[in-house]
């Protein structure tokens, strides 16, 4: 078989099995209520009698389920257009190659996507975006302000863009702003809510169903969240935006392209965090500018058959300087919250790195060695 066929059927089967383990949302979510339920049956009559509340509350759960795997539905339904390229779309997803797509597993979507768009895209998320997201803004307008420059005609690059709520407040400062994800998971619900959300809060979740611990009250688990607080259809962004798919680390090749470069929660996300600072010193312009902010919680530690290395906030200095980076703010005390329920009585809060890095405009001589 012709080679560019076998990698197209690679590609669909990927695709599906993301589409799949959307479609076993219901059921996995489901089987966890029944086997708390099956649990408190077996217990002595007594113990049940003081659970008549809890048992009640389980019941709720099945209905928040339920509506949460009709969003699933809305979300799932659209994404055949966005692999198979739907020119309507208002967000253009060029390049969706599942290059090196992660592994996938149906509590992925508890885990990480129904958090990631109450972060992004429900007003409840706006403090954290406010900790996250503003940091990020305020240094992209007034290093580029748009006093100074043509803000149409500064590239901004945002990898890892999750949802893509920083890329879209990004454009709609009138920036040209590109977001590259990998997670299909991500960017089947970011086209979702980039293309298909017309008016705001048009949908209804319950993204806490899933955490049984730390709750204070039964109302906190089944507490109802909308979203988009704003719609990017309604409100286009006044810049231009796009979504790229695929691997950081395989997808920019162009030397010397990009005026910023913005990751947030990102840099820990790597196998070698060398290899993304020394890409994104690479594809950087000359006088072009990094800003980060986020952890070092470092994805692959400790997981099984993956490398990792942990360099501390003091070896990424080193790292940082050695690739060839200006440090021109250096804080690592900004308090950060990411994906966090405000309701829960566990609250973890980072003391994030916050650096912005000139790629300098004329090149040391001894870095040029
Ligand atoms: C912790 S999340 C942060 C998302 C978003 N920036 C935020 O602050 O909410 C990291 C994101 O980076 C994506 N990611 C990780 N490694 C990547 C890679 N090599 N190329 C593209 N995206 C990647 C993940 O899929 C995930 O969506």
């Amino acid at each position: 078989m012709d080679s560019s066929v076998e990698e197209n059927e690679e590609e669909q089967n990927i695709f599906c099995n993301i589409i799949a383990a959307f479609k076993c949302y219901r059921k996995t979510a489901l089987e966890s209520v029944n086997r708390r339920e099956a649990y408190v049956n077996s217990l002595p009559k007594n113990h049940q009698e003081m659970l008549t509340k809890y048992r009640e509350l389980l019941q709720k759960l099945r209905c928040c389920i339920e509506a949460n795997d009709n969003v699933i539905k809305h979300i799932v339904q659209d994404a055949d257009c966005l692999f198979y390229n739907d020119s309507d779309n208002l967000f253009q997803s060029s390049n969706l190659k599942p290059l090196t797509m992660p592994k996938v597993r149906p509590q992925d979507i508890q885990k990480v996507t129904l958090k990631q768009i109450f972060r992004d895209w429900s007003i409840e998320g706006q403090s954290e975006r406010n900790q996250c997201y503003k940091p990020i803004i305020d240094e992209i307008t007034t290093v580029f302000s748009p006093l100074k420059c043509n803000v149409e005609d500064i590239k901004i690059l945002v990898p890892g863009a999750g949802l893509g709520r920083l890329v879209y407040e990004i454009a709609c400062r009138g920036y040209y702003c590109e977001g590259n994800e990998f997670s299909l998971f991500m960017l089947i619900a970011s086209n979702f809510v980039l293309n298909r959300c017309i008016v705001e809060n048009q949908c209804t979740f319950y993204p806490w169903v899933h955490q049984y611990v730390n709750n204070l009250c039964r109302n906190n688990q089944i507490k109802s969240v909308t979203f988009p607080d704003v719609s990017p259809t309604k409100f286009p962004p006044k810049g231009t935006m796009n979504m790229v798919a695929g691997d950081f680390l395989q997808v920019y090749k162009d030397l010397n392209y990009w005026d910023c470069i913005a990751t947030c929660f990102f840099i820990d996300c790597a196998n070698n965090i060398i290899e993304f600072v020394e890409l994104i010193y690479s594809i950087l312009k000359p006088g072009g500018i990094w800003i980060n902010l986020g952890p070092l919680l470092y994805h692959f530690s400790d997981i099984i058959h993956e490398n990792s290395i942990e360099p501390t906030y003091e070896d990424i200095m080193i790292i940082v300087i050695s690739c060839g980076f200006k440090i021109l703010k250096n804080r690592a005390d900004v308090p950060s919250k990411y994906a966090q329920n405000p309701t829960s009585m566990h609250q973890s809060e980072y003391n994030s790195i916050y650096l912005v890095c000139e790629k300098p405009d004329s090149v040391p001589i001894e870095m040029k060695k």
